[in-house]
């Protein structure tokens, strides 16, 4: 809720007017300070959105149109419309059809809702002539950036179905109980998947990730994935975080394996930064052919990757172990298997970095991953005392919790 308890549609009017006059005309490169100003103002525009609809048809409104909003944007990244409407100009719906590979009155329908959410717009065809779709801002934006069409891929393609079946997981697994059932087998995503209906029996999110599509197509949700992250990195700004998080300058000549790292995107800025450093990236096979992709030569000596299971003991003896974005996707009894696993690998001195979002960060990605993995965000106390539970020979040496960046850091280092 905006600042007043009572707020009025004019009362809130005269908040936006104030909040908006204050904005930057550009939003690349947002201070922090006008990055506030903007969610006081996406505030203000809820609370005058719901107060002009009123409690109940706001519900009814709301009802009406939350799935077919996230279905249709779904469908037409999933389809490629992005691509098969010119970024200056206009077409038919008869070519998009075409293109896309649906019947055009299939697609006549999705882009019609499609547009009340500005996504697409028709303009009139002249002399009688069928009327054509062009771009908007928003939908150039998807045809533009890879990033963003993966992150809808990711966020409504792998985990919109599951999240649908949360009533029906928790009704099963969890009511009635005083806590969040941690059985990874007994999450929304496994109630959706396990059971065969989408043809597959993926125990996790992950074993989906990386194992959905057959042939060339195997993997596709994982390379997806890579890109999601990638792009997290660079609109959130998550490099400085990493190079941040240690003196990495200090630690010298100094080994690191990067565990769940992704395509590399994090080790290549740190070696790139610190060429003191030699860094071997974890994670599942699908990831390899993203990280020889994405690769920069001037690093390729120092940088390598290796497919490995965090579940799996260590096998690499490093100086540091950086463990970014990891554990939140886990319930703590996962998060202690993958910090045990570290320790036949570990010896005295190695440190242990771990790098997470603050709980407060965002409550649709708690419920995320609940739905996904019946993990959630947790208090910087929380990642505090899971470290902790791990072994008595890690002693924590540094917890900072950075609320302005959205994120912990938990620093250990291995006693022996
Ligand atoms: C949320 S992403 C974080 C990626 C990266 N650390 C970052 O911060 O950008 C989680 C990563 O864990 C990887 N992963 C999931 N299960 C794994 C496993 N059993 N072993 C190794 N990596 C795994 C995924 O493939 C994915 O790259």
């Amino acid at each position: 809720m905006a600042n007043s308890d009572n707020p009025t549609l004019e009362s809130l009017a005269a908040q936006i007017t104030e909040l908006s006059g204050q904005l930057p005309t550009s939003y690349s490169n947002l201070t922090g300070e006008m990055f506030m100003v903007r969610q006081k103002l996406l505030d203000s525009l809820n609370d005058m959105w719901w107060l002009a609809q009123g409690p109940s048809e706001s519900i009814f409104n709301y009802c009406h149109s939350a799935i077919p909003d996230a279905t249709v944007l779904n469908t037409l990244n999933s389809f490629g419309f992005w691509g098969a409407v010119p970024l200056t100009g206009s077409t038919t719906y008869a070519d998009i059809a075409h293109e896309v590979q649906l019947p055009q009155a299939v697609v006549y329908r999705l882009l019609q809702h499609a547009m009340t959410l500005r996504i697409f717009a028709e303009e009139a065809g002249k002399d009688g002539n069928a009327p054509r779709v062009r771009h908007t801002s928003r939908s150039a934006a998807l045809a533009r950036q890879p990033g963003l069409r993966a992150l809808v891929s990711t966020v409504l393609d792998d985990a919109g179905a599951p999240l649908m079946v949360l009533p029906e997981a928790l009704r099963r697994f969890s009511s009635g109980k005083t806590d969040l059932t941690q059985k990874t087998d007994e999450t929304a995503f496994a109630l959706f998947h396990q059971g065969g209906q989408f043809g597959g029996k993926f125990e996790t999110s992950w074993d989906y990730i990386e194992n959905d599509g057959e042939g060339e197509k195997k993997g596709w949700r994982q390379r997806n994935f890579v890109q999601f992250m990638s792009y997290l990195k660079d609109i959130f700004l998550l490099e400085d975080k990493v190079l941040a998080a240690y003196d990495w300058a200090s630690a010298g000549k100094a080994s690191v394996v990067d565990i769940g790292g992704s395509a590399g995107h994090d080790a290549f800025a740190l070696a790139q930064k610190f060429p003191d450093l030699t860094i071997t990236v974890q994670d599942l096979p699908q990831v390899r052919s993203s990280f020889e992709a994405s690769r920069p030569a001037a690093v390729a000596d120092r940088v390598s990757f290796s497919a490995h299971s965090f579940f799996e003991p260590q096998p690499v003896q490093a100086d540091i172990y950086l463990i970014k974005l990891i554990l939140h996707d886990w319930p703590d009894a996962e998060c202690l298997k993958i910090l045990r696993g570290l320790i036949p690998a570990l010896r005295p001195g190695a440190k242990v970095i771990i790098l997470e979002y603050l709980g407060n960060y965002g409550t649709a990605t708690d419920v995320r991953v609940m739905a996904l993995f019946n993990a959630k965000e947790r208090s910087v106390s929380k990642w505090k005392s899971l470290v902790a539970e791990v072994d008595p020979r890690f002693k924590i040496e540094k917890v900072e919790a950075k609320p302005e960046a959205f994120f912990a850091l938990i620093e250990a280092v291995w006693t022996g």
